[in-house]
């Protein structure tokens, strides 16, 4: 059944989620990582399966329940999450990259515990770029018509600062939220900004991160072939 008498209007449609943050490792035991919580990629799962789309959720090391309903894929790094995107991807309507994504990850892998050593200082850990899953997806639509969506999270000027990203990312959407002090990371609500390459801005005020993820299945719908 729908939440809030929604229609089915997702229904016959494939749309694949990103939730969570990935992890680069150093070492078999620590990593690089972020504070995302994946509450917001659930939620958009979540309503998805309430709209009738067939959901493949990409899970980037969320401790929540999985989504009823939605096809669950772990991964863990941003390279194993490119894999699984561009896998998903090939017969997705729709790709909505919800997940905070490492930009840089520790450029040597230690295969064994890195130990500490008295009187020694530790060598700096050097970082290479990870891929732009998100440019890449939109770069290389796997089929026609696809709507690629992206989410990002910004300070200052967040207007300004999201549609240069819309733009420099070439996706069809892009969902701004403002952070700050306590905005953001973690909680269950939201609000934030559905900026579109067809110019339009619709500002979703704060409410459940299920409200905001409804609020951007209805521009997406509104966009579908
Ligand atoms: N993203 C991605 N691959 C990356 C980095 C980001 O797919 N390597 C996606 C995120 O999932 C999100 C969008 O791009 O949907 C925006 O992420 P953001 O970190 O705001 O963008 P960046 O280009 O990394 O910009 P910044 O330098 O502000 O972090
Ligand atoms: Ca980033």
């Amino acid at each position: 059944l729908a939440r809030g008498g929604l229609e089915q209007d997702l229904a016959g449609r494939h749309v694949v989620v990103s939730a969570g943050g990935t992890r680069e490792p150093l070492d078999p035991v620590r990593f690089l990582g972020n504070r995302s919580s994946g509450k917001q990629g659930y939620a958009l799962a979540a309503t998805a399966v309430a709209r009738g789309a067939r959901v493949t959720l990409l899970s980037a090391n969320v401790e929540l329940p999985a989504p009823a309903g939605a096809d669950v894929v772990r991964v863990s790094t941003a390279l194993q999450l490119r894999e699984a995107a561009l896998k998903a991807a090939v017969d997705a309507d729709v790709v909505v990259m919800a997940a905070a994504v490492a930009d840089f990850r520790p450029a040597e892998y230690a295969g064994g515990k890195i130990k500490k050593v008295d009187g020694v200082d530790p060598a700096p850990v050097a970082l290479v770029r990870n891929p732009d899953i998100l440019a890449e997806l939109s770069a290389q639509r796997q089929r026609g018509g696809q709507l690629v969506v992206g989410f990002a999270a910004e300070t200052d000027d967040v207007l300004a600062n999201g549609r240069a990203k819309l733009t420099r990312k070439g996706c069809d959407l892009l969902v701004v939220n403002e952070v700050g002090e306590s905005r953001g990371f973690g909680l269950d609500t939201n609000a934030a900004v559905v900026l579109s390459a067809d110019g339009t801005e619709v500002h979703i005020a704060d409410g459940p991160k299920e409200d905001l993820a409804d609020a951007v299945w209805d521009q997406v719908a509104a966009r579908l072939p």
